[in-house]
C-alpha cells in the first residue's frame, strides 16, 4: 500500500477526504494534515511516499515545507495542487517560489476519482524519473524553464466553459512577437498548407487549439534559453530539429491511428523531446561541452556521453520539466523514452515510437546534428510487428515532406 499525505485546510476537502478513504481504494493510505508540523510528524512516522500540498496554507509557511522535505526526505515525490481558476500572476509566481516541488497538479480536489488517476500519474511518472542523480541535479539547477504566462492565460481560457477558438486567438494577438512567430511557422512549407495563412483565427482553425497551443509553450521555453557561445548545443539549430521531429511524429502518429489525441501528443513531444538537452547545456555549460566532446570523439550517441558525466541524460531532465509543467503522462514517458534505452523489456507505445522513429529520420534526412553521430533506428525494434510492417513507409513519407519543402524552398 503506498502511503500518501495530503496538506490542505479546506474544511470541505478533509471531510470529502476522510469519507473517501473510508470506503476507498485498498492500494492508496491517504493521511490527512492541515499544518506544516502535523505533516512533519506524519512524515517521519510513516513511509509516506508522495505529498500533495495546495500552495497556501493557513499558518503555515508551503515553501519551507517543502525544502524542509527535499532535504531530510528527498525521495518524497512533492506535488503542488493549485486550481487554475486562480489569477496567472498567482501561477507564475507559484513557479517561481516552489522550485523544490517535483510536479503541479493544475486541478481542484473535489473529484476524488480524478484524485486517484492523478495518484497512479504522478508514481508512473516518479518511476519515469526515480534516477537519484536526476532529482539532485534538477532541484540545484538555479533557473529551470519556467511555464510561459501566456500559455497558462490559454489553459485559463479553456478551462472555462465559454472558450472559443476566437477568445483564444484574441488571447495569443495580444502577445506581437508570439503572433508573428506562429504564423512564420504554421506558414513553412513544412505544414505544407496550399495557402499563405496570414492571422491568428485562421491558424488556430486550421491546426486547432491544441497544437497552436503547444507552439507557444514551445516558442516560449525555447525563447528562454540564452544564446551564448559558451553553449555547445545551438538553440536555433535544436529548434529547427524539434520543429522536424514533430511534424514528422505527427504524420507517423497520423498515419498509426485515428486518435486525435495521439497525433497532438506526438506533435507536442517531437518539438519537446531534446529540451532537456538545451537545459543541460545552459545551466552546466562546461560540464555539458565535455559530454558534447565526448559524444563527438567516440560517435557515441550525445545520451550515452551525458549519462557519464551528470549520470542522467536530457530525455530524463526533460520528461521531468514535462511533469513540472504538468503536461500528460504520456508525453512524459515519449521524452523520458524517445533514444528507446530499454525497449526490450517494455515495447515502446505508439506516441514514443512515433517520436523515436521521427527523431531519428529528422536526423537523416534533414540535420546535421551539430556534427554528432547520427542516432540509429534501435535495433531492438526489429520484433515489433508495427515497426516492422511501417517504418519504410514512414520513412518514405517523411522523405517526401523534405523533397516538398526543398521543391518550395526553390520557387
Ligand atoms: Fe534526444
Ligand atoms: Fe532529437
Amino acid at each position: 500500500m503506498r502511503k500518501i499525505l495530503l496538506l490542505n485546510n479546506e474544511k470541505m476537502v478533509i471531510e470529502a477526504y476522510e469519507d473517501a478513504i473510508q470506503s476507498g481504494d485498498k492500494r492508496w493510505a491517504i493521511h490527512l494534515a492541515d499544518n506544516d508540523i502535523q505533516a512533519l510528524k506524519i512524515i517521519e512516522s510513516e513511509n509516506i511516499e508522495a505529498i500533495i500540498s495546495t500552495p497556501i496554507i493557513q499558518n503555515t509557511d508551503v515553501v519551507g515545507l517543502f525544502n524542509i522535505i527535499k532535504e531530510r526526505h528527498p525521495q518524497i515525490i512533492r506535488v503542488l495542487q493549485s486550481n487554475l481558476l486562480e489569477s496567472t500572476a498567482i501561477q507564475k509566481e507559484l513557479l517561481k517560489k516552489f522550485k523544490s516541488t517535483h510536479m503541479l497538479l493544475i486541478r481542484g480536489l473535489f473529484d476524488f476519482k480524478q484524485f486517484m488517476q492523478d495518484l497512479e500519474n504522478i508514481f508512473q511518472y516518479s518511476a519515469l524519473i526515480s534516477n537519484g542523480k536526476l532529482k539532485n541535479l534538477v532541484s540545484n539547477i538555479n533557473s529551470l524553464p519556467s511555464l510561459p504566462e501566456l500559455y497558462i492565460r490559454i489553459n485559463e481560457k479553456l478551462n472555462t466553459e465559454d472558450a472559443s477558438l476566437r477568445e483564444i486567438a484574441g488571447i495569443i494577438k495580444h502577445d506581437v512577437s508570439m503572433t508573428a512567430e506562429i504564423l512564420k511557422v504554421v506558414n513553412s512549407s513544412l505544414f505544407g498548407f496550399a495557402n499563405k495563412i496570414s492571422s491568428i483565427e485562421q491558424a488556430v482553425a486550421l491546426l486547432g487549439i491544441e497544437m497552436i497551443k503547444t507552439l507557444v509553450l514551445s516558442l516560449k521555453l525555447f525563447s528562454q534559453f540564452p544564446r551564448m557561445d559558451q553553449i555547445s548545443v545551438s538553440i536555433d539549430e535544436l529548434w529547427d530539429h524539434s520543429f522536424l521531429t514533430a511534424v514528422f511524429a505527427g504524420r507517423i502518429a497520423f498515419a498509426v491511428t485515428k486518435d486525435k489525441n495521439v497525433q497532438e501528443n506526438a506533435f507536442t513531444a517531437g518539438l519537446l523531446h531534446d529540451i532537456g538537452m538545451i537545459t543541460l547545456a545552459s545551466q552546466m555549460p562546461q560540464t555539458y561541452k565535455k559530454a558534447y566532446e565526448d559524444a563527438f570523439i567516440n560517435k557515441t550517441p550525445i545520451n550515452y556521453s551525458e549519462n557519464k558525466f551528470f549520470e542522467v541524460s536530457h530525455c530524463e531532465v526533460g520528461a521531468y520539466l514535462a511533469g513540472l509543467w504538468s503536461l500528460p503522462l504520456d508525453i512524459c514517458r515519449s521524452i523520458a523514452r524517445h533514444h528507446l534505452p530499454d525497449v526490450s523489456e517494455n515495447e515502446p507505445d505508439i506516441l514514443t515510437l512515433a517520436v523515436h522513429c521521427a527523431d531519428v529520420f529528422a536526423q537523416s534526412l534533414k540535420d546535421k546534428n551539430q556534427g554528432l553521430p547520427l542516432e540509429e533506428l534501435n535495433p531492438q525494434l526489429n520484433h515489433i510487428e508495427l515497426f516492422m510492417d511501417n517504418h519504410e513507409q514512414w520513412f518514405s513519407m517523411c522523405e517526401e515532406i523534405i523533397e516538398s519543402e526543398n521543391n518550395n524552398s526553390k520557387t
